[in-house]
């Protein structure tokens, strides 16, 4: 899906389509250099990482292992209340691996901290990040990211896997969506519970 095909929902396109495969390409080179020999893991959270994993994955040149982890957190937005449960788990073991943990965007920062040390804690013989988007204003969480797509401003982007109420992830470039389109989603949903996970 295109821009073109939801423009009323759209108040900006953010990065393009070609900007955005081009850079996950570029970066999946040069990660496949840096891990040549090393028989890496890629781990993507889903479902947001998804597509990122998808063109990652394709271009980079080296064989690799593909997994993945779907994960729900609860009161990120405080350091002492954040909890993070496993919801599906990988299917591999992580000991002794050289892991890549392939992330669409890092906002907080919260789950992916706790992903790295419970990466670490299963005894992986290292882990790096690749994120495709960054939202620097908006970190909490001191997690060193090895290789970096786009850093981008503080402002709700969907597309390229990323979600609004589990909408626009088919959506093929990164956009901000209209202010009514955040209204509408939540005078439906007046009485219930908002929840905000990854
Ligand atoms: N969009 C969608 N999901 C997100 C975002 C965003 O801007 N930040 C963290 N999760
Ligand atoms: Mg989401």
């Amino acid at each position: 899906m295109q821009i073109k095909d939801v423009q009323d929902d759209i108040a900006e396109e953010l990065i393009s389509h070609e900007a955005l495969e081009g850079k996950i390409r570029r970066m999946a080179v040069k990660v496949s250099e840096d891990y040549e020999g090393k028989d890496p893991l890629l781990i993507a959270v889903l479902k947001g990482a998804a597509n990122v994993m998808t063109t990652f994955s394709q271009a980079m040149t080296i064989p690799v292992e593909i997994d993945y982890m779907s994960l729900s957190t609860y009161g990120s937005g405080t350091r002492s209340a954040g909890k993070v449960t496993v919801r599906q788990d990988l299917s591999t073991d992580v000991a002794g691996r050289h892991v890549l943990i392939v992330e669409d965007i890092i906002d907080s920062g919260f789950t992916l901290d706790w992903l790295v040390n419970e990466l670490k804690s299963r005894g992986a013989a290292s882990v790096e990040i690749f994120a495709m988007l960054g939202k620097p204003a908006r970190r909490k969480f001191d997690v060193p990211v090895k290789y970096k797509g786009f850093e981008i401003p503080d402002k709700f982007v969907v597309g390229y896997g990323l979600d609004y109420d589990e909408r626009y992830r088919n959506l093929d470039s990164i956009a901000v969506l209209k202010p009514s389109v955040y209204q509408e989603v939540e005078k439906r949903a007046t009485g219930s519970q908002t929840n905000q996970a990854e």
